[in-house]
């Protein structure tokens, strides 16, 4: 079975191409490198004894994308990642964002359409929620109005899928939400790549470590939590990765309810910032350089995961705890820094 995989090269992209590839997939990636390495394809060989095919793409040249799928005719699935992710650019630039992420997702879609049978996985993201009245967050919360365009695209992509599914019966699609993806493969051949000044948290935390950056600002500890940090739902990439290929089987096998569902990617456990400090602390044996600063504008104060139907209906689960996580995210910090 023959996977495309949009922005495979990416942090979660190029960790589920080594799932799918470990499963016995195919794997063709498109990449336009923009912020990512061609150096990820060697990283995924090291793993899984085989590099996958790969493309160097843009895909807002529409042209450019009738003509892949022209030439890769035997593409039965996509998982597409392939989008632009900073919150804060994506106030800069909305143009940026709606093209990149929601023309790119319409030229593939009207590819999927003139097939027979196909089977597309979207990313999603808890963004979409907002902050949730009720924790931990179900997939029938309401979506609210999204902070950002970056958010925005994610709740629009969702629709977009929607209304496409539900006049296209031979196309088959799964979003998944995902919570706060971190930490790097056990090999330590792939992992995290922030270019730039890391904005998430666990980055800023590995790269503080390792003396990168001077100090880590904690943004706000007068929120109604117990310890007064924001609590997040810390997912293992790997474990992120591992639900996409059971997302691409349920639709593969035919086991979807409906020809669009959703679904919600995390542990079901929220931590706090103060405990992914502590928990960094323990697995480095280092003290990490910190300062509580004021509140970051647009954070919201808890989101963590009801992962019930996940669990029960894609028969997946979350293995790793967020201490074995950072771990992971420290050795990878300290390899790529050598
Ligand atoms: C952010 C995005 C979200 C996106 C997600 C992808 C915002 C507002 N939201 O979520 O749309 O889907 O990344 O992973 O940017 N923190 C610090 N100091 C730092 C960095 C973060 O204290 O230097 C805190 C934040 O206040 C937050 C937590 O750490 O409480 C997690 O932050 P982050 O990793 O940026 O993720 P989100 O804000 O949850």
């Amino acid at each position: 079975m023959k996977v495309l995989v949009t922005g495979g090269l990416g942090f979660i992209g190029s960790h589920t191409v080594v799932e799918l590839q470990n499963k016995g997939f195919e794997v063709v990636i498109i990449d336009d490198c923009s912020n990512s390495d061609e150096n990820v394809l060697y990283g995924i060989k090291a793993i899984t004894g085989k590099k996958p095919l790969f493309e160097k793409l843009d895909l807002k040249e529409k042209h450019k994308v009738e003509d892949f799928f022209q030439r890769y005719q035997d593409v039965a699935g996509v998982i597409h990642f392939a989008a632009s992710k900073a919150v804060g650019e994506s106030v800069e630039k909305p143009l940026l964002y709606y093209e990149n992420n929601i023309g790119t997702l319409v030229y593939i879609l009207k590819e999927l359409c003139r097939k027979n049978k196909a089977s597309f996985i979207f990313s999603s993201s808890c963004t979409v929620y907002g902050q949730a009245d009720k924790m931990p967050i179900t997939e029938d919360a309401p979506v609210k109005v999204a902070e950002s365009p970056y958010g925005n695209t994610k709740q629009m992509g969702e629709e977009i899928i929607a209304d496409t599914c539900k006049v296209t019966p031979s196309l088959n699609a799964i979003a998944l939400r995902y919570f706060n993806p971190m930490g790097a493969h056990p090999s330590g051949e792939i992992g995290e790549l922030p270019i730039g000044v890391p904005q998430n948290l666990v980055p800023f935390i590995t790269q503080t470590g390792i003396g990168l950056r001077d100090q880590l600002s904690v943004f706000g500890d007068d929120y109604p939590t117990p310890d007064g940090t924001c609590i997040r739902d810390y997912i293992y990439v790997v474990d992120l990765a591992k639900a996409h290929v059971v997302a691409l089987e349920r639709l593969m096998n035919g086991k979807n309810e409906s020809n669009f569902e959703v679904f919600n990617v995390g542990t079901g456990t929220g931590s706090s910032v103060l405990e992914a400090i502590k928990s960094f602390e323990k697995v480095s044996g280092r003290k990490l350089n910190y300062k509580i600063v004021d509140r970051r504008p647009g954070d919201i104060t808890s989101a963590y995961a009801d992962t019930t139907k996940a669990n029960k209906v894609l028969g997946w689960k979350a293995e790793y705890t967020l201490e074995e996580a950072m771990n992971y995210a420290w050795i990878w910090e300290q390899k790529i820094r050598d």
